[in-house]
């Protein structure tokens, strides 16, 4: 007879009925997959749950979870630091496996996490924390495991990205296509991390830990979101031939690491640029392989519920023995923004024969009444401006070319 795998989900908002409905639609799949039928063993909400075919399993009392030795894995959906940190400690503590989309929790407290997970022989994923649906984290894990990374770009936040598509496909107000990106589901409940970046930041940090081991925690100094992108941030982008979209870097360096979150012109033909809408891409520099890049709905309840439920199993299937995933806290200072070399495209009032020797190398993307639009490669912001001192600089952002 088939056996049965218990579980509990914690938080039954967008993410946590989605995995709810995902496991009863696709259950003979699912169950095919493991050897074993799912089955929801408790749902921990505010609310009775009354009004919902799950209203016999909801439970206010964490502790219940805890203490029944059939529940073998927690699916942590609270979003939040608290009480989702202190809940899934406790879970790994008993010895139940965490699997979990909350990636302010894995970005801030991963490295304590994992290690518990390791301690007490249990699993601690999350692989919906990045890239919403995309298959991205257990590749770190398998298929990348054996390459030098180098670098990492990413644009992971669907709700921005959806908002920056909006502005320049429809010529939408920022406000509206806001509103639309919530409707959606897209947006967090408090949008300001996904507007101002944070969110972005979050993943990226994920993102860089998974390829380096060292997890930066911290306030985001090197971020900044899309509220100030306007129609001519759109204009000047196109001129340079691309388009502006919210990206996530982390460039490593022997011991120098440096994270960068802004909004940039990325080139057409960059295949980040087909990123879209409420897509996510992540494009990695991955030593002998060369460029890889995941593609794929980066938020929404049905993707980030499957991204869940492979965890589920992922869970159920592996030993924790078997190679664990740790972080440690990243141990030297990140690489001052203004310092880091990297790729801009700029703006700049100014007749060509002006420019003169200021800069090592340029190119000259467009030309007209008296404003030049320039690509400068592998400069830090700081020479590049020190470069243009006396000269109008009208626009400058981050290239990804
Ligand atoms: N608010 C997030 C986003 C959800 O828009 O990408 C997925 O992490």
């Amino acid at each position: 007879m088939i056996g049965i795998l218990n579980i509990a989900i914690l938080g039954f908002g967008n993410i946590g009925s989605g995995v709810a409905e995902v496991l009863e639609r696709n259950r003979t799949k699912i169950a095919e997959a493991l050897g074993e039928n799912v089955a929801i063993r408790y749902i921990l909400d505010k609310r009775d749950l009354s009004d919902t075919i799950y209203g016999d399993r909801a439970v206010r009392d964490f502790d219940v979870i805890l203490k029944d030795p059939e529940v073998s894995v927690v699916c942590e959906m609270l979003g939040g630091t608290q009480p989702a940190f202190d809940y899934s400690m406790a879970a790994l503590r008993a010895g139940k496996s965490v699997v979990t989309s909350n990636k302010e929790v894995v970005a801030r407290f991963g490295d304590l996490l994992l290690a518990a997970a390791k301690e007490n022989g249990v699993r601690y994923l999350f692989e919906a924390s990045v890239g919403g649906g995309i298959p991205l984290l257990h590749a770190f894990d398998d298929s990348l495991r054996g390459c030098v990374i180098s670098r990492i770009d990413g644009i992971l936040n669907g709700t921005t990205n959806y908002i920056l598509t909006r502005m320049h496909d429809c010529a939408s107000g920022f406000e509206d296509a806001l509103q639309e990106a919530r409707r959606l589901g897209y947006a967090e409940a408090n949008p300001s991390a996904d507007i101002s970046g944070a969110d972005a930041f979050r993943k990226i940090c994920i993102l860089a830990a998974m390829a380096w081991g060292g997890l930066v925690s911290g306030d985001a100094a090197c971020c900044e979101g899309i509220s100030a992108v306007t129609q001519e941030h759109n204009a000047f982008a196109s001129r340079c031939g691309g388009t502006v979209k919210l990206v996530a870097t982390a460039a490593r360096e022997e011991e120098l690491l440096s994270l960068s979150v802004s909004p940039c012109v990325v080139m057409d033909d960059n295949p980040l640029s087909a990123a879209s809408g409420v897509f996510n891409a992540v494009k990695i520099a991955a030593g002998d392989l060369g460029d890889v890049m995941f593609y794929g709905m980066g938020a929404g309840k049905y993707p980030t519920a499957s991204a869940v439920i492979s965890d589920i199993l992922a869970a159920a299937e592996k030993k924790a023995s078997e190679r664990p995933r740790l972080f440690t806290a990243y141990p030297y200072p990140l690489v001052d923004p203004a310092e880091w070399r990297t790729d801009y495209c700029l703006s700049v009032r100014c007749h060509r024969d002006a420019l003169g020797e200021r800069l090592p190398a340029y190119c000259v993307l467009h030309e007209a009444d008296g404003v030049l639009d320039l690509l400068c490669e592998d400069i830090s912001k700081k020479t590049l401006l020190e470069a243009m001192a006396g000269i109008e600089v009208l626009m400058l952002m981050r290239a990804v070319v």
